[in-house]
């Protein structure tokens, strides 16, 4: 299994513990972080809708809970409707536009750029892009002097 490939396994174990009965979507996210270890979130959906939290962003808090928000490296997001209880699908997910600027601040906390892997919840296919091609143009925390 090459690098991309664990980090999208270890996404969509992640997904399994989405608490998603509302969309039925389940969202797995994996961080690479740099001494190679992985940190994963889960989408955490509330009763009142508005409030549910994004599989990237429990990822990126939980890396930071763990004083490690300026170590992330790499990003795997998959996505997948829930069919019995299990992620379905292989058409890759793209993280939305609130994610983008979450791990905006990942990125530039640590002083680099982050490849993000989107895959689906199944099959081989997966896209590699660079968040700064995903959110142009960020603004962050360097603007505010950090
Ligand atoms: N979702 C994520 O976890 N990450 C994204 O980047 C897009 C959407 C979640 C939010 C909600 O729980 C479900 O997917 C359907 O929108």
């Amino acid at each position: 299994m090459t690098e991309p490939e664990a980090l999208i396994a270890a996404a969509r174990a992640a997904a399994r513990n989405a608490h998603a009965p509302y969309s039925r979507f389940a969202v797995g996210a994996a961080l690479r972080m740099t001494d190679g270890s992985i940190v994963t979130g889960a989408n955490f959906e509330n009763a009142s809708y508005g409030l549910s939290l994004c599989a990237e962003t429990v990822a990126i808090a939980t890396a930071s809970a763990q004083g490690r928000l300026g170590e992330v490296a790499e990003v795997a997001v998959i996505g997948g409707m829930l069919v019995e209880g299990v992620p379905t699908g292989d058409a890759p997910i793209r993280p939305c536009g609130r994610c983008r600027q979450v791990l905006n601040e990942a990125a530039q906390i640590g002083r680099r750029d982050l490849t993000v892997y989107c895959a689906g919840a199944e099959g081989d296919a997966f896209e590699e892009h660079r968040l700064s091609e995903l959110l142009p143009h960020a603004f962050g925390p360097a603007d505010l002097g950090l």
